[in-house]
């Protein structure tokens, strides 16, 4: 199942103001390629996240669609109460591998997060569903690489707190497949792999390697982001998310089943990075225009 990541984790770093209307038009059409679950907003401070400021007229102006489901971000209570208000069909809640991270993410250590997350979870209506994150699963921007064991743990702990799925995070795009494979190698001792999700950036290129990794072990969540667009603010360098067209004509190779409209994705991203200035970031979606204008 892919979530779509790109109104969410491909605009929140852009210091270049992006209309309301046109992040949820965003959302509208990309579920016309195909896409069903997005990670489309974040409940966060705006003075922390500028761009992120919208996130509830966001959602608000998306097409209401029983098929679509839409994820908000939530790091605290303000956010949980402001992702309830908003309508949202479900949160994504974060900690991190490393202390130096969250604390620079949400002004929290690792443990004051875990200790959020669970008041969080106290009071999340059961309609809403919950997926954990830990970012800097393998590598942290300050503090390097991450010991695989502790993400475990602080996944296995999520799933016993009551996320229905717990997704990590590689957010700086440094992990090689040798890093995925230890990473899963200790948590799917630990968590069920129909309970884990992966979240990856493609700084150094690794992502769709790092990804075909992932659905070796039998993972089948991911997150994607149209045209790789993405980043986070306080992952210094870090590009977006491996794109959502690379990911699919991945899975178009190996015959797995995904429902998503390919061209329709890069149609989409392409216009949408050419209208918003923006450098459009997948190396398949690229080629398959390319290859498409020459037709
Ligand atoms: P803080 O300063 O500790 O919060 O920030 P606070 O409780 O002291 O409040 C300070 C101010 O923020 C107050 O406003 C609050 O009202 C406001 P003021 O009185 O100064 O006007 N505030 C909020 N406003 C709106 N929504 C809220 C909220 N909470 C407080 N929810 C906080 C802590 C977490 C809020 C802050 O650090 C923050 O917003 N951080 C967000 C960082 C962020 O969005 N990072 C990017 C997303 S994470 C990511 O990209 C990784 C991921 O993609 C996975 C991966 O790649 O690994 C998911
Ligand atoms: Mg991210």
């Amino acid at each position: 199942m892919i979530t779509e990541s790109s109104s969410r984790d491909g605009l929140q770093s852009l210091g270049a103001w992006v209309p309301t209307a046109a992040k949820s038009a965003l959302i509208d059409s990309l579920a016309g390629t195909g896409l069903r679950t997005f990670d489309a907003v974040s409940f966060v401070s705006p003075k922390a996240v500028p761009q992120m400021a919208d996130g509830a007229e966001v959602i608000a102006g998306v097409e209401k669609r029983d098929d679509v489901v839409l994820f908000g971000l939530v790091p605290n209570m303000q956010g949980l109460e402001a992702a309830i208000a908003a309508g949202v069909d479900g949160i994504g809640v974060l900690t991190a591998a490393s202390d130096t991270f969250n604390e620079s993410n949400i002004n929290a250590t690792v443990d004051e997060s875990m200790h959020r997350i669970r008041r969080i979870l106290l009071e999340t209506p059961e309609d809403l569903e919950v997926r954990g994150y830990v970012s800097t699963a393998t590598h942290c921007p300050f503090e390097g690489e991450q010991d695989p064991d502790w993400v475990a743990h602080l996944a296995e702990t999520l799933m016993e707190w009551g996320v229905r799925s717990v997704f990590l995070g590689e957010t700086i795009g440094r992990a090689t497949p040798a890093h995925i494979e230890r990473l899963l190698g200790e948590v799917l001792d630990r968590v069920p792999v129909e309970k884990v999700g992966i979240h990856l950036h493609d700084t150094y290129g690794q992502a769709i390697a790092n990804t075909l990794v992932a659905l070796n072990h039998g993972v089948a969540s991911m997150d994607s982001s149209a045209g790789g667009l993405g980043g986070c603010p306080y992952a210094p360098g870090a590009s977006g998310n491996v794109a959502t067209e690379d990911l699919v004509y991945l899975l178009d190779g190996l015959g797995i089943d995904h429902g998503v409209d390919l061209m329709g994705v890069a149609g989409v991203a392409h216009r949408f990075c050419a209208d918003h200035n923006l450098r459009y970031n997948s190396d398949a979606g690229r080629a398959l225009l390319a290859a498409a204008e020459g037709e």
